[in-house]
């Protein structure tokens, strides 16, 4: 074993590759392995000093009045701004959700929906699901043919592809229930970067000109995001140059003057439903004036001595989350130590049996009995591990839903906010894939979702997340589709300890409860459990992706010893931005360095 890491200057001088150490001198505790704890400052140790379990060295941003953690950082600033202006995190928030409508149209939407998990300062929790719902028209075998088998393509592209969007008024909801500042000013910051344009980064300019052809053949005749409007021209965008969205900044007008109406009715609303008519589409303008965002019951539950808020369905994000932290909490994962093979073993068992409890049991809540309080418990976590053994993976076909007695069997983005008096926001949102169904709303200028993609458009058929499903999450009219999304905040001691998510469709639980546990189990500081190597697993396919660098040799050969299946993937995991908060009372802001990903305190 190596010797232990017992100051700052050590620490740097051993940490070639890692993540460099970044604050004062602390006092050391050590583990049984592979760890070295020194107050928050995780020093990874192993027994190959080629190992690098770090994507990168970025350290965390401090603040002591307000923290902001987004995709892009335009939009952080945003927050950040607004945050000193006096507005509260919902204001910050609702800020950001717009801005990343205009600086981030991958994911960043008015066209999508999300999820937001509150706590204000005096410890109240909400949650707000702004899910977009299925079309009034829409049908359970709205995507098979005639046959029976499924339409490729259809839920992910193009006009079927989209349910009605939530984004509008989940921040109108939230904004008339907590916001400090006015209307007018938390939507100001968005229609200035849609009307005066921003540069775009280098990350920005290759994601429009990757989707350029889409963008030519699935809306004829519209120049939005092009470069050149000239469909056979090379001519490309590049990192720097200033792109303007007049068409989005009028949307954003209206719905600066005019709050909910300015998208759910008149202008907006005519020419999302015009644009739909012209594209075969189901949406109308009765399903936009129908939609409402809702307010749900927290789900709230205890993992050892923290206290985890997150997100009840219409997202399984929130059970899953608690599902796999309650089955691992009985091991002892920090005296193994961080991606150790029993670690990492029990934690891919856990992932399994969650994601096949997910397919048979999680829907909209609204229209199907899902049976939250008995797959978050103890006493049912525990029926569900008596097939587990340490000498052999477990097979998934093998493993189904769990029995629940008196059950009726019938590119997205994630952000943080905190303000300077500890309220706290969590959201993710999305267009599902990456900008949406690629269907720019005529004279509107914003990307539709692709989220009916999301509904199990037939019983086992995998999504293109390749997550099954099964009635629960069937297709219905009005009906919200089952989400991965996993906005939480946790609490410790009572006070508010951390929040945390990712984009990464069906991979989102795993990095939220691997980030959270990197934090509360391996002494990780923020920045280093963002930063930290993933791998995932979700009971089928049966395999264990990873990021590479994420298992050591060791740890790999003892995996496949036992008939793990694992899979190097050649891109990243995960895109976090999260804040924690010091015992001292400061903001660490965290912010994923795998992509565009920026924090901003003050
Ligand atoms: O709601 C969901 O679970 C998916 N629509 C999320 C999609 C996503 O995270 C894509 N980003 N990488």
């Amino acid at each position: 074993m190596k010797q232990r890491i017992t100051s700052y200057s050590t620490c740097l001088l051993l940490t070639v590759g890692f993540l460099a150490c970044k604050t004062q001198s602390p006092s050391t505790t050590s583990t049984d392995k592979g760890v070295t704890q020194s107050q928050g400052v995780y020093q990874y140790r192993d027994e190959d000093p080629t190992v690098k379990p770090f994507f990168s060295d970025r350290v965390g941003v401090i603040g002591r009045n307000g923290m902001v953690a987004s995709a892009h950082p335009e939009a952080s600033q945003v927050g950040l701004t607004i945050l000193k202006a006096g507005g509260n995190a919902v204001d910050a928030a609702v800020a950001v959700q717009f801005a990343l409508a205009v600086v981030y149209p991958g994911a960043g939407n008015i066209g999508g929906g999300g999820f937001m998990v509150y706590r204000d300062n005096a410890g109240k929790a909400y949650t707000l699901d702004y899910r977009e719902k299925a079309p009034g028209r829409a049908s359970q075998n709205m995507y098979l043919d005639s046959i029976g088998n499924v339409r490729p393509g259809l839920s992910i592209s193009g006009h079927l592809a989209s349910g009605v969007p939530g984004s509008v008024d989940g921040m109108v909801e939230a904004h008339k229930r907590f916001g400090k500042l006015t209307w007018a000013q938390v939507l100001q910051p968005a229609i200035d970067l849609a009307t005066k344009g921003f540069a775009l980064t280098e990350r920005d300019a290759l994601g429009l000109n990757r989707i350029k052809n889409d963008l030519n053949t699935i809306n004829p005749g519209k120049t939005y995001f092009l470069r050149s409007t000239v469909p056979t021209d090379t001519v490309t965008w590049h990192k720097g140059e200033l792109m303007v969205q007049t068409d989005l900044g009028k949307t954003l007008q209206r719905i600066q003057t005019q709050g909910r109406a300015g998208f759910y009715e008149g202008e907006t609303a005519r020419l999302l439903a015009q644009e739909m008519v012209q594209g075969k589409g189901l949406i109308t303008e009765e399903d936009l004036k129908n939609y409402h965002a809702v307010w749900r019951d927290p789900l709230q539950a205890k993992y050892k001595e923290y206290n985890v808020i997150t997100m009840p369905p219409t997202s399984s994000g929130g059970v899953a989350l608690l599902q796999m932290m309650r089955f691992t909490e009985p091991f002892p994962l920090r005296k193994w130590g961080w991606n150790r093979d029993s670690t990492v073993q029990v934690m891919i068992e856990a992932e399994r049996r969650v994601y096949a409890d997910r397919a048979k049991f999680l829907g909209d809540p609204d229209f199907v009995k899902v049976p939250v309080a008995q797959l978050i418990s103890p006493d049912y976590l525990r029926t569900r591990w008596t097939d587990f053994s340490w000498a052999k993976a477990t097979d998934s076909r093998n493993v189904k839903g769990g029995n629940i007695p008196g059950y009726e069997s019938l590119e997205t983005t994630h952000f943080s906010v905190v303000d300077k008096d500890g309220n706290a926001v969590s959201i993710t949102t999305t267009l599902n894939g990456g900008y949406g169904s690629r269907v720019v709303v005529g004279g509107a200028g914003f990307f539709m979702n692709n989220e009916m993609d999301d509904f199990s458009v037939k019983p086992g058929t995998p999504n293109m997340y390749g997550l099954v499903g099964n009635h629960a999450n069937a297709i219905a009219p009005n009906k919200r589709m089952l989400s991965s999304m996993t906005p939480t905040i946790l609490e410790k001691d009572g006070k508010l300890f951390m929040v945390v998510g990712t984009p990464g469709g069906s991979t989102i639980m795993t990095s939220v409860y691997q980030t959270i546990l990197n934090v509360v189990e391996h002494g990780m500081t923020m920045q280093q459990a963002v930063n930290a190597l993933k791998f995932h697993h979700q009971w089928l396919p049966d395999k264990t992706i990873f990021e590479n660098g994420a298992f050591s040799e060791a740890t790999t050969q003892a995996l496949q010893n036992r008939g793990y299946i694992l899979e190097k993937l050649t891109n990243t995991l995960g895109r976090m931005d999260c804040v924690l908060i010091r015992p001292d009372g400061t903001y660490e802001g965290a912010s994923d360095p795998r992509a565009d990903n920026t924090a901003r305190g003050y």
